[in-house]
């Protein structure tokens, strides 16, 4: 996700994140994963997904990768390695 520097602060990524989580939630999706910025995502509710020993396959600090639980729970027990679609990389 990138805003034109312009555009920035002007709640337009907060406005995309918010969308895209609440797309995921009524598509039924259980939880979602971020390789995001530590002091960022947070603020969405994301946390680092080391809680639920959840790693990310790029080589990446521990605290930028993060996730959320969309359904309550859905991450307990689901430990291992998130594999990113082909396409990310190509990026
Ligand atoms: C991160 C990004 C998408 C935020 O978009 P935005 O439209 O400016 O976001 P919002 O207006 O909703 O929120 C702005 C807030 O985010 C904070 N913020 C922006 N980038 C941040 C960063 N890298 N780390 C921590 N906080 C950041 C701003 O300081 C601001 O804080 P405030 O509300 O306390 O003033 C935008 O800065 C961007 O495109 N950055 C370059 C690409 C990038 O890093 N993408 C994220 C990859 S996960």
């Amino acid at each position: 996700m990138a805003v034109a520097s312009a555009r920035q602060r002007k709640g337009i990524g907060s406005a995309l994140v918010g969308a895209g989580l609440e797309q995921c939630t009524a598509l039924g999706f259980g939880a979602v994963v971020v390789l995001g910025h530590p002091t960022y995502s947070p603020r969405f509710g994301f946390i680092p997904s080391t809680r639920w020993n959840i790693h990310c396959e790029y080589e990446a600090p521990p605290e930028a990768f993060m996730a959320i639980e969309l359904q309550k729970g859905y991450l307990a027990g689901r430990a291992g390695t998130i594999r990113y679609h082909p396409a990310f990389a190509e990026v």
